[in-house]
């Protein structure tokens, strides 16, 4: 149990201040039964509402994970093991979900949040949040292939790409793509169109975030103060 006005800051809605004078103005229910004193305890997956508009009492996580090969990028699969199953059961329950999703066989960096409107504003289409990922491909990747995603490939499937960057690595047929949008299956359409299939691809950024290099696949941790604000700035 905790401190309603707790509860409710903890939603990252309302400050601690403004939680109390909801409550104490008699606009906030927990199960249906109107609430008065801020001080008053409540079950944190207890029903909240303000004015009537149902509200999560769950707090705002948000976890960055080392996404391994072989787990897919969704809440639930009917098939096969989702990422949220590398979580802890108290984790699992928290509304979570990956905020962009990466391919079954690709790895790296994955954002786990229930914070729905940060969610949508770093993958807005419009926001062109850069993303980097390692790639290696089963060919060697060359000046023709940086310069075809610099102008922007349109693919014979009919996808069209935005100008994309193409680093090339020392060791032959690897490289650093970065893309401004998330397509499906796009880095691999891209260099399949190119004659160099993906055979490896894992993801190193996202917008201001970078992958810890002390997270093991299949780990994660809870961003830092620092990164929390960097994303919120986006
Ligand atoms: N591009 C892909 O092809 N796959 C991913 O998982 C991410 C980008």
């Amino acid at each position: 149990m905790e401190r309603l006005d707790k509860i409710l800051a903890n939603t990252g809605r309302w400050s601690r201040k403004e939680a109390r004078a909801l409550i104490r103005a008699g606009r906030v229910t927990v199960d249906g039964t109107t609430a008065s004193a801020p001080e008053e305890k409540a079950d944190p997956a207890a029903r909240f509402a303000v004015d009537g508009e149902p509200i999560s009492g769950e707090k705002l996580v948000y976890l960055m994970l080392h996404k391994p090969a072989g787990l897919v990028s969704a809440t639930e699969d009917p098939r096969q093991p989702t990422v949220l199953t590398l979580l802890p059961e108290h984790l699992r329950r928290v509304g979570l979900f990956p905020a962009g999703r990466l391919d079954r066989d690709t790895e790296g960096l994955l954002l786990l949040t229930n914070d729905g409107p940060l969610a949508h504003r770093l993958l807005a289409p419009r926001r062109h949040v850069d993303k980097t990922y390692f790639v290696r491909v089963d060919g060697v990747l060359d000046a023709s292939d940086a310069a075809a995603f610099a102008g922007g490939m349109t693919l014979a499937d009919g996808l069209v790409c935005l100008p994309a960057g193409l680093e090339i690595l020392e060791e032959p047929g690897t490289g650093l793509v970065t893309l401004q949008e998330g397509k499906y299956h796009q880095i691999k359409r891209m260099l399949a169109a190119r004659g160099k299939p993906v055979v490896y691809l894992k993801r190193l950024t996202m917008g201001p975030l970078s992958l810890d290099p002390a997270l093991e696949k299949g780990a994660w941790r809870p961003l830092t103060a620092e990164e929390l604000s960097a994303l919120r700035s986006v």
